[in-house]
């Protein structure tokens, strides 16, 4: 895994001749109907990986004998890699599959497959319960030889279990028992074609969190452009597409947004390689197998280019903006992103760092995706106020220094029993974490700086200051003095007493190291005490120093997180802050400042949230350096490779 956002991941897939980009999209080839030739995939396409079935050219002699003589590169004349699939499909759609378990998988491995699949049992949607659990528990019991007629080539363990939750959690259980290589979720095709992406939804929860992290999730059959963001989001890996053949044969097109008729056409509505050129009318008047050739050209190009839009919103962090977006070009995909939001999964939003880089735009369900989720969740287990009094502003986005910052030390001055929060859109948010991303990111048409209901702002004055009395709530577009008047007719004339700036960012501070580093009230307050600050230019503190002098920390200007220094992590080491014990293999590489890779842990104390701090201490319990978490704990648990705790510093030889 190179990057990820939640559950939505790039990763390289190691073959053994072949390093494969994930998320991919597999085009089918069937060995006898070639719509695009193998080569131009490669050459002219870029496609790394393709999709072809070993029943087809084991049951037909011409083709099995070449496939065993030459090998399957050969027979196709495609230099990436090879998917096999084993006949199961075949199975379920013509039910008279006469080749034997074992023997499908030597085949696959004697003609040179990269990935092979094993002859699992195709659970549908109509089949009682009962065959579905019989078609699970057959699939699992085949596993065992299967992986042993692979001898060492990778194997694909599907997922059955129709569209029974448990079934499908008891699947991946005994599936993921095995030592396949990837895990396809199988047996929904029948819903696709049906457009059931609730179901395809509820599928992908009951099975994903039960499948090891570090082999990668298929999506067996699913090839439909539209459906991918929410997939990848959802921890996809692959996808293998038959439908840019299976939709051009009769003249449908897809598009990012959906499938358009040719014949509904009067332009094109998109610019592809395949259509540069033409119009609608000239593709109608080619010949049929021209007219076929051309729009599988051009659903190849849009699927390849919408899976690159999922990579790319990966590196992004918009991939749930592009899920987002999706939903909303069809009522069935909007049903589905619903249902997801509805039941986001607590492991999605662990697994999700709630900083983000740039601009977040705001929409209806902004508060419900898993960035989201998981900076208000953040909030409200580390925020911290005994205050008896609210002050509330409304009407601009952030940073909102800037906006009020003066304002804010006069209330402190004025109302020592006071807090002020910012309305936003994902709720109140305290003063102190007002350079935070998301919140200080979201942009979007004034009003939505003060659309939160009178029950939004309850909730999170109960959930922030369980002992609240009053609450004033005022207007940055009021101006200063007569915001004061409002705050003075509220709460009175207030005191008069001095309050160093000093103190409102030492506040901030401590709310900002409980916010990021998980540690208790006392342990932020005894790192910062007497801490004295470094500011810049423009009056942000820069670094954080001890009463001694000792530099701990410095606020981000880029998105309102913390850096850690090594004295500050020394500082926080046996605190609640994430650690990670490492092996004695380890030790002297983090000693020097380098990478812990993964394979290297033993043990994960409090909880990893890629993004964010985390130490790292030897296996005496001593602390020997710091960094970022790339993973979680359960990834932890299972990767054998790849950087686990990017490293910011150890404490040297
Ligand atoms: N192709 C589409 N769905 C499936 C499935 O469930 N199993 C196999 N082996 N191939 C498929």
């Amino acid at each position: 895994m190179t990057e990820r956002d939640g559950w939505a991941r790039l990763g390289k897939l190691h073959t053994s001749t072949h390093v494969l980009n994930t998320p991919c999209l597999l085009p089918v080839i069937n060995p006898n109907i070639r719509t695009v030739e193998p080569r131009e995939l490669w050459e002219r396409y870029g496609f790394e990986a393709l999709i072809t079935n070993s029943y087809v050219i084991w049951k037909h002699d011409k083709l099995k004998s070449k496939a065993l003589e030459d090998g399957v590169h050969a027979l196709l004349d495609y230099p990436g890699v090879i998917m096999t699939d084993s006949g199961t499909f075949q199975n379920y759609v013509y039910g008279d599959v006469e080749v034997g378990i074992e023997e499908i998988v030597s085949f696959q491995r004697d003609i040179g497959v990269d990935i092979a699949t094993m002859l699992d049992v195709f659970g549908t949607p109509d089949m009682t319960k009962e065959e579905v659990k019989e078609a699970v528990r057959e699939t699992i019991a085949r596993a065992g030889v299967s992986i042993d007629a692979a001898e060492g080539t990778l194997l694909n363990g599907p997922i059955q279990g129709g569209v029974h939750a448990d079934l499908r959690t008891q699947s991946a259980v005994g599936m993921a028992e095995y030592g396949f290589g990837v895990h396809p979720i199988g047996g929904i095709v029948p819903l696709m074609e049906r457009q059931r992406y609730r179901e395809l939804v509820e599928i992908i929860l009951a099975c994903r969190e039960h499948i090891p992290w570090n082999r990668p999730v298929h999506i067996f059959g699913c090839g439909h452009p539209h459906l991918f963001p929410i997939c990848v989001a959802l921890g996809a890996d692959l996808f293998d597409s038959a439908a840019y053949a299976l939709f051009a044969r009769d003249d449908r097109m897809l598009m990012p947004w959906g499938t358009v008729k040719l014949g509904d056409l009067a332009e094109f509505p998109i610019a592809t390689e395949a259509l540069a050129g033409q119009t609608p009318a000239s593709v109608m008047a080619l010949a049929d197998d021209a007219r076929c050739e051309l729009l599988a050209r051009h659903n190849l190009e849009v699927t390849a280019s919408e899976l690159a839009r999922c990579r790319q919103a990966i590196r992004d962090g918009t991939i749930w903006k592009l899920v987002e977006e999706r939903s909303h070009t069809n009522a069935a995909l909007r049903e589905a992103t619903e249902y997801l939001y509805e039941h986001m999964p607590a492991g999605l939003v662990s697994a999700t760092n709630p900083l983000r880089d740039g601009g977040v735009r705001t929409s209806q369900d902004l508060p419900t995706t898993p960035p989201s989720v998981a900076a208000l969740g953040r909030l409200l287990t580390s925020y911290v106020s005994g205050a008896k009094q609210a002050i509330l502003v409304s009407g601009a986005s952030g940073p909102w220094r800037d906006k009020i910052g003066g304002l804010v030390h006069t209330i402190a001055r004025r109302w020592p029993d006071a807090e002020v929060f910012i309305e936003t859109p994902m709720g109140l948010l305290p003063y102190s974490l007002e350079d935070v991303s998301p919140w200080t990111h979201l942009m979007g048409p004034k009003s939505i700086w003060s659309s939160l209901s009178e029950e939004d702002i309850e909730f999170d004055l109960e959930a922030m200051l369980a002992g609240v009395e009053k609450t004033v709530r005022i207007s940055i577009d009021n101006g200063k003095q007569m915001n004061l008047e409002l705050i003075e007719s509220a709460l009175g004339s207030g005191v008069n007493r001095e309050v160093e700036r000093v103190e409102l960012d030492r506040k901030m501070i401590a709310d900002k190291v409980r916010y990021f580093l998980d540690v208790d009230e006392p342990t932020s307050e005894e790192l910062i005490s007497n801490s004295t600050f470094v500011y810049s230019k423009t009056h942000r503190v820069r670094n954080v120093h001890a009463s001694d002098g000792e530099h701990l920390l410095s606020p981000r200007m880029r998105d309102g997180g913390l850096s850690l220094t090594l004295e500050g992590a020394r500082r926080l080491h046996g605190t609640a802050i994430p650690t990670v014990v490492v092996n004695e293999d380890s030790v002297p590489f983090t000693r020097k400042g380098r990478n812990v890779m993964h394979g290297f842990i033993v043990e994960v104390k409090g909880e990893l949230t890629p993004g964010l701090p985390c130490l790292v201490e030897d296996l005496n319990g001593e602390f020997i350096g710091h960094g970022v978490s790339l993973c979680t704990a359960d990834e932890v648990a299972c990767f054998t490779k790849g950087i686990a705790i990017k490293i910011r510093d150890g404490i040297g030889d």
